[in-house]
């Protein structure tokens, strides 16, 4: 084994990337995260900042949008991490442009994170979400820049604590009735933050996974809604009112309610 790559986030500070971050950090990997001056000062942000010190992180301040300290930041690492939220992902253009520029990036690992975006059906807000994540896939393959796209599938921290229950933002999840979409079969991947993170950093240098798809599907974690539902049951010793709601007026409710962004 050679020496470790050296790793640069960019959105580091969100809700996935501070997972990849700590990942990088532990696992002994030089990590830089770019870091916008507003984010160092902003209070809510203060603990999260401290905690990569403490891990010696690199603090690198820039944006997306100043393309100079973007190709600086680029320049001193090997590996370029991108988790953006949805309203940067088309922006992610200006990364692939400093590191055609900075011309040492030996992989790009774009704003990914869900599903396999070329082999999904999806129907809007995600149609447009993931249209996006797809062409910035074809603009890294016409740029020649070597990549991995880490297909994560759902976020366990996400959806799990609520069940995903409509409108509710934070656990514990309902003790006695349970809105479950469609018919609750069709079954999901779901896969805890921290395991993002590792996986995604041992793939850094691991050259099995250089311009293909990773995709993050252990066995033991897919489940079907209602097999989650069985589970949440079990814990509780309860059994819930289930109310099933169509799928068909599940996807009438959702037309026209959304445009992204
Ligand atoms: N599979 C799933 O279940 C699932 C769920 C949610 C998201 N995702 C995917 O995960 C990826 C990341 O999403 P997320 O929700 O983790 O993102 P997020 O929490 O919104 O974080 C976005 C990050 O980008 C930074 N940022 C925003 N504007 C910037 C700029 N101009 N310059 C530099 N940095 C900037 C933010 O910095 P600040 O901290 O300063 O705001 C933050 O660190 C996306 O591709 C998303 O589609 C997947």
């Amino acid at each position: 084994m050679g020496e470790k790559s050296k790793i640069l986030i960019i959105g580091g500070t969100g809700y996935i990337g501070k997972h990849i971050v700590e990942a990088s950090a532990k696992a002994g990997n030089p990590t830089f995260a770019l870091v916008r001056e507003s984010t160092l000062s902003d209070p809510s942000k203060a603990q999260l900042i401290h905690n990569f010190e403490a891990l010696g992180v690199n603090l690198v301040r820039g944006d997306l949008y100043d393309h100079e300290k973007l190709v600086k930041a680029i320049k001193q690492v090997d590996v370029v991490i991108s988790t953006l939220g949805h309203l940067q992902l088309a922006d992610q253009l200006k990364i692939i442009a400093a590191i055609k520029e900075a011309g040492n990036v030996k992989r790009f690992f774009p704003s990914e994170f869900g599903n396999d975006v070329d082999r999904v059906h999806a129907v809007e807000p995600a149609k447009s979400a993931l249209a996006i994540k797809a062409q910035i896939r074809r603009s890294i393959e016409a740029e020649g820049i070597p990549y991995t796209y880490v297909s994560s599938n759902y976020f366990a921290g996400y959806f799990l604590p609520t069940l995903a229950q409509p409108g509710a933002f934070a656990p514990p999840p309902p003790k006695d009735k349970v809105i479950i979409l469609g018919d609750g079969n069709p079954k999901a991947i779901f896969n805890k933050e921290e395991d993002i993170g590792t996986y995604t950093i041992r793939a850094v240098d691991d050259p099995r996974t250089l311009n293909k798809i990773l995709y993050l599907r252990p066995p033991k974690n897919i489940y079907s809604f209602n097999e989650l539902v069985a589970l949440w049951e079990n814990k509780i010793g309860k059994t819930l009112e289930k109310i099933y709601v169509p799928e068909e007026k599940v996807l009438k409710d959702i037309e026209g309610l959304y445009k992204y962004p």
